[in-house]
């Protein structure tokens, strides 16, 4: 392929942006598979609204442009829904991918980017939905645990899902094992994931 084939056809690839506010493993696993050319997208923004995620690190480290949109307490949560909005379009976000996001996306925002964003949740939904899903599972002894991509609704980890994968688990694991193993699948699943929801396959 020639190189301006091979520049015009990334050009081409679907813009995501990528929202965080954490350590961000799961957005380094997403550029990883970028970069290796099996998902076919671009990061065109990293958002947090946690001005030291690590995740943002991660987004320079990757020469990926990064912006950190504060949620202003005294103002309506549309506010900060609007500013999202408006920082995703300046970089000419399409596509929404959440990656350790630890807001609510408010009913403007999802109606502005329609079955557009997608979420990682680390339990079988509808098994776990919300905080500490993992420690949860592993309180109640489940066997079988797993991660979740879905569509993002106004819900709590309620939309439809994309695609899950099982993990077992060991009686003699560790929660801090579990949680190992419960990320190593998140890391395989969501760009896999991703890929299927930007080309269906
Ligand atoms: C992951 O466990 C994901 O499932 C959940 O938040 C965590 C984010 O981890 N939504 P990281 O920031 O990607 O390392």
């Amino acid at each position: 392929m020639l190189y301006v084939e091979w520049y015009l056809m990334k050009k081409s690839f679907p813009k995501l942006g990528v929202l965080v506010s954490g350590r961000g493993t799961n957005l380094q696993s997403i550029i990883h598979h970028i970069q290796s050319g099996d998902l076919h997208a671009e990061i065109s923004v990293v958002v947090s609204d946690q001005p030291n995620a690590y995740a943002l690190q991660r987004a320079r480290e990757a020469n990926i442009p990064s912006v950190v949109v504060h949620r202003d307490k005294t103002l309506p949560k549309e506010s900060f829904d609007r500013k999202l909005i408006e920082t995703l379009q300046v970089h000419g976000a399409e596509w929404i991918v959440l990656a350790g996001f630890m807001k609510i996306l408010g009913p403007v925002f999802l109606a502005h980017f329609p079955q557009k964003v997608i979420n990682i949740h680390p339990s079988l939904l509808p098994k776990y939905p919300g905080l500490n899903a993992i420690q949860s599972a592993f309180e109640n002894k489940e066997k079988v645990m797993g991660v979740t991509v879905h569509y993002v609704n106004e819900g709590v980890d309620t939309g439809p899902v994309i695609m899950q994968e099982k993990v077992l688990i060991d009686p003699s694991d560790s929660l801090e094992e579990v949680e190992s193993k419960i990320h190593k699948a998140e890391h395989q699943i969501y760009p896999k994931a991703i890929q299927k929801v930007l080309w269906n396959k």
